[in-house]
């Protein structure tokens, strides 16, 4: 179809063609105009005098371009005045002192006293915090520690050093607070696991790695050191069956 001119006269094809080419040429001169005179003239904060991070400065005495935050300063929900919850340690200066390790067969570390953990837990156990263990245990420890923490995970059948069972009388008569430093600070060839697993996904862990051992020595459970009451009582028949022992499938 063909456009009507504003004098009323039909266009013809190449008066079309030709018009369309001047517009694309006054769209290209003024791309061109506008890319020289923006990149060319820069007077922003681009260039203003500042450092780099980590860089040297020869302003401040001690040479450092960075400045360290003021003493006492805490990040923005970082307090962490809770010390039972943020490393499972009693706040005792005198119980700080060093405990012997010892090496076993396997060459695993092998502590039997535990003087600076706590053996209540910070946070109520309840079963929601069970499962949420369960989950965490699967996803992170299952690996290694196998479905019930007897040492026997997949990586382990593949050639990863075993790590020690948890049903074992020293780690049932552990502390909780040993749980929670194991997984925040790593223990021998166990690495930490601090960044993959917050605090209080951490004492989740610890909840269940009890719940385990329960699972596995049902009339003994009295030997175990904590005083919350969710673990010192027996399990109740109903309570058993969230305790997974079948690899993590529900
Ligand atoms: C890559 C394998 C691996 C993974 C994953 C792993 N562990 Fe371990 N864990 C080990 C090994 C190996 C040891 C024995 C280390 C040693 O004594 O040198 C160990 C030791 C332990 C101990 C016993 C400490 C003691 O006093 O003897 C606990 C408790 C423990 N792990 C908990 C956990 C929890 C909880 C998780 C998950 C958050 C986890 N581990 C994930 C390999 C692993």
């Amino acid at each position: 179809m063909s456009k009507i001119s504003p004098a009323g006269k039909v266009k013809s094809k190449k008066e079309k063609v030709k018009s369309m080419s001047n517009r694309f040429r006054f769209a290209f001169l003024l791309l061109t105009f506008a890319l020289l005179t923006g990149c060319g003239v820069r007077a922003d904060m681009q260039d203003q005098p500042r450092y780099k991070a980590y860089k040297q400065s020869d302003f401040f005495s001690d040479h450092k371009g960075s400045r360290d935050p003021v003493e006492g300063t805490v990040a923005r929900g970082q307090l962490h005045d809770n010390k039972a919850f943020y490393t499972g340690k009693i706040d005792n200066p005198n119980l700080n002192a060093p405990v012997a390790t010892a090496v076993d067969a396997k060459g695993n570390t092998v502590i039997a006293s535990f003087p600076n953990d706590i053996d209540e837990f910070p946070v109520p156990v309840t079963k929601e915090l069970i499962d949420r263990g369960q989950e965490r245990f699967n996803i992170y420890c299952i690996v290694c520690h196998g479905p019930v923490g007897n040492g026997d995970g997949m990586i382990v059948r593949r050639g990863f050093p075993a790590p020690p069972t948890y049903h074992d009388d020293r780690l049932r008569n552990a502390p909780v607070g040993h749980f929670f430093d194991v997984i925040s600070n790593g223990w021998g060839k166990m690495n930490a696991y601090a960044y993959q697993v917050q605090p209080a996904d951490r004492w989740a862990i610890a909840a269940y790695i009890r719940a385990l051992q329960v699972s596995q020595n049902p009339e003994e459970h009295l030997k175990m050191n904590s005083k919350t009451e969710s673990n010192t009582a027996p399990p109740k028949k109903d309570e058993t069956k969230n305790v997974s022992t079948n690899g993590g499938k529900r």
